[in-house]
């Protein structure tokens, strides 16, 4: 199969392009389409470079000459499946500045459909990787693929314009799309300014851990290689036009987590450090996720031992978080500006 993979220099989409080749080895050629904004580490996926079923290319997805490009495949030959994983993807950077966003989560899912047009009908699949946040919070229950959508921040919102976008241009035009809705991810290559990562790399620096709010929102873990499979299932099992919720099943307090991460790493609760609210701060995401799974998709990791394998992973790759914290001046600054005030 010939994959378009964008956005495949972040975290997820990383870890979908090697999950890609363990399990199809040179049968999968990868065209991974990355802008490399401050989220997009290209030697992530460094093994795989000079093979010659794979090709970077550097580019944004909201630049139509860059996607017709990367819609040439490896070798010019095309692509039959496009999966969209190239996002701004920061709750507290989309409360800074939150036009990048849009330009990137919107406008850049409707120049990947407007190409995508062009290759129809030998296009396969279209995947557009959404998430839960598209729903906004929920107390108690859980949300269905079906329930309306209540976006209630800005990353939130532009998703749920992607999401939609891409909907629309399968009722519209025809086009294969699929569109995926997951939960917080976890698990190696993600950037550290996100709950797990940021409090293992700083508990193991002995630095404090800024806890949101009373630390009791809820989010449902979902291990980055169970996301990979349930996309690569829905590209071969799913139906065209369908939505399909992907949870962790793992619901948990951030405080939970938070001891979690203290208990792993072998470092003291007096690390926590309570901190001001986000800003519009979702309670509770919880999916059900029925449909997904009477289709016969079983996640395969349970979340303890994953957390304590991303840990080791986190412990054993200094050198990948430790550049990304201490050299990058642009995390640096998002910091300063995040925590002024607090
Ligand atoms: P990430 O921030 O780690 O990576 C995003 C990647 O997209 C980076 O490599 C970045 O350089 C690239 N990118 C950004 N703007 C681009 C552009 N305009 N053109 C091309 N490339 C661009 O994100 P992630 O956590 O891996 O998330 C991947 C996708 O999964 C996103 O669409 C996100 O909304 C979705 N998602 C994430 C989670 C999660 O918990 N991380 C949960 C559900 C859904
Ligand atoms: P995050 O990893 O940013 O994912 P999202 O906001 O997309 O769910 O945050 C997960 C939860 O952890 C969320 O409830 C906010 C909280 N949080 C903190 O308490 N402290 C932090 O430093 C961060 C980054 C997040």
């Amino acid at each position: 199969m010939r994959y378009l993979v964008t956005g495949g220099a972040g975290f997820i989409g990383s870890n979908f392009v090697r999950f890609l080749f363990n399990k199809y080895g040179s049968d999968a050629q990868v065209v991974n389409l990355d802008k490399l904004t401050y989220a997009g580490i290209r030697e992530n996926l460094a093994e795989y470079e000079g093979q010659p079923n794979y090709r970077f290319l550097q580019g944004d997805i909201a630049d139509p000459a860059a996607v017709e490009e990367a819609y040439r495949g490896v070798d010019g030959s095309g692509v039959d499946v496009v999966v969209n994983f190239a996002a701004e993807t920061h709750v507290d950077r989309s409360l800074m500045e939150a036009g990048t966003f849009i330009q990137t989560d919107v406008h850049g899912v409707l120049v990947l459909l407007e190409e995508a047009r062009k290759h129809a009908p030998s296009l396969r699949r279209f995947i557009q990787i959404s998430t839960d946040e598209v729903y906004g919070s929920i107390d108690s229950g859980s949300f269905s693929e079906t329930d309306p959508l209540n976006p209630r921040n800005p990353y939130s919102a532009s998703k749920a314009g992607g999401d939609r976008m891409a909907y629309a241009y399968a009722q519209t035009y025809g086009l294969p799309v699929i569109v995926t809705r997951a939960s917080n991810n976890f698990g190696p290559w993600q950037y550290p300014e996100k709950l797990i990562p940021l409090f293992v790399t700083n508990a193991m620096d002995d630095q404090s851990l800024p806890l949101y709010g009373d630390g009791r929102n809820v989010r449902d873990w979902l291990y980055v290689e169970d996301h990979c499979a349930a996309v690569d299932f829905l590209i071969e099992h799913g139906t065209n036009s369908e939505t399909y919720n992907i949870g962790g099943g793992n619901e948990l307090e951030n405080r939970e987590i938070t001891h979690k991460i203290l208990e792993l790493t072998g470092k003291p609760e007096s690390l926590i450090k309570p901190v001001g609210d986000r800003q519009g701060h979702d309670r509770r995401y919880s999916l059900d996720t029925t449909k997904l799974e009477k289709m016969g998709f079983k996640n395969e990791r349970d979340f303890d031992s994953a957390l304590e394998k991303t840990v080791r992973w986190y412990k054993e790759n200094e050198a990948w978080w430790r550049a990304i914290k201490e050299r990058s001046a642009e995390y640096k600054a998002f910091y300063e500006k995040q925590y002024a005030g607090r």
